[in-house]
């Protein structure tokens, strides 16, 4: 993995391997938009090898799959081409599992475009679609052959897309530790947003520098793809230790998928930066995690995302999806990553309908 502000070397380096052969990038609608001409600059594709896709999650389907497929084979791809994946986790995700199905499995690379690519999708080789209305039901685990993240993107997102990657990345931090939770809780966001615009500044006598608010801000990011790198790297397949990485988010995909039915879709970091509050509430009751530690999260999140909005009625709706999560290990009952306290992940919590609308009740009425 690197993280770099001159992506013209590190794409580079990571073609050189395949200067005699072809070279794909797969983009969406919109980060074709905002950011295919600078990796353009150093790639200079012809057009026929740019793969563009129709942006968003509802996207992420079998139809896609099929006509990026489609694309390789009637441009010639070979067993040794590359494909490069620029994009959002919808693009790492999909490209990931077009280039590992496509002719047994074709190198690729992922350039994440968006703070929630950076510490999510594009780290750990989870690849999927969305099938039978089923989010990413089918896919695989293979790991890309390089992943490089290039800061400066961020300015291209809205302060909302920022945030909702970094509630993964206070994820990490409270899954790691102390020192970790509390450079990201007390990061000053604000100056930070008034300042990504300009990622690189001149001084007058024309020498360029990496912005410092973004410097701080990029040894953050490589240590929360560091703590997500570590745990993959112990446990791909998911069996035990990965299971960290779910914390919040058993109930933060419930009220994901609510908002989705409702029309009035939450960002994925949203919902799991209120699913970690509900999740945090259960951790308190079940396995006597500090109750000043949670109290620290939850004005972070009132300060930075707002409360969530939901109501008793939806409750039973909420336990129902739940219940359907595929991490459960039986379908009736919800399974939860927990902390004993920051830093001490226990996976495998069982917690009955009752505690879990406490939590709820305990989160909507913050
Ligand atoms: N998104 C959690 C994981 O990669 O395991």
């Amino acid at each position: 993995m690197k993280i770099t502000v001159d992506l013209d070397l590190e794409l580079r380096e990571a073609v050189a391997l395949y200067e005699r052969e072809q070279v794909f990038v797969l983009t969406d609608e919109n980060v074709r938009q905002n950011c295919l001409s600078i990796v353009q600059q150093t790639l200079s594709l012809p057009e026929n090898n740019i793969l563009v896709i129709a942006a968003g999650d509802e996207n992420k389907n079998l139809d896609t799959l099929s006509w990026i497929w489609t694309q390789l084979s009637n441009r010639h791809a070979t067993r040794h081409s590359l494909l490069i994946n620029l994009g959002g986790g919808m693009v790492t995700d999909i490209g990931g599992f077009a280039a590992s199905t496509f002719k047994r499995g074709i190198h690729f690379v992922n350039i994440p475009t968006t703070l929630l690519a950076c510490v999510d999708a594009a780290v750990g080789g989870k690849c999927a679609i969305n099938f039978n209305g089923l989010k990413n039901e089918i896919g695989l685990i293979k790991l890309p052959d390089e992943i490089i993240v290039y800061p400066p993107f961020f300015a291209t997102l809205s302060e909302q897309q920022f945030l909702s990657g970094y509630a993964e990345m206070l994820k990490h931090g409270l899954i790691s530790s102390d020192i970790d939770t509390n450079i990201l809780l007390s990061f000053n966001l604000d100056e930070f947003f008034a300042n990504i615009s300009k990622p690189i500044i001149t001084d007058e006598i024309g020498n360029e520098s990496v912005n410092p608010f973004l410097e701080n801000f990029i040894h953050m990011l490589s240590r929360s793809i560091e703590i997500k790198q570590y745990i993959v790297d112990q446990d791909i397949e998911e069996s035990s230790l990965r299971k960290s990485l779910n914390f919040g988010h058993t109930v933060g995909h419930a009220l994901e998928t609510l908002s989705l039915h409702k029309g009035q879709a939450l960002p994925h970091g949203y919902a799991v930066m209120y699913g970690m509050i509900a999740e945090l509430y259960l951790s308190v009751a079940k396995l006597n995690f500090p109750t000043q530690k949670l109290q620290r999260v939850i004005t972070f999140m009132i300060e930075n995302y707002g409360k969530p909005s939901c109501q008793c009625k939806e409750y039973e709706l909420l336990y129902d999806l739940m219940l359907h999560d595929k991490k459960n290990l039986n379908s009736s009952e919800v399974n939860f990553t927990l902390l004993a306290d920051v830093g001490r992940p226990r996976v495998n919590q069982i917690a009955s309908k009752n505690e879990i609308f406490e939590a709820l009740d305990f989160l909507l009425n913050l």
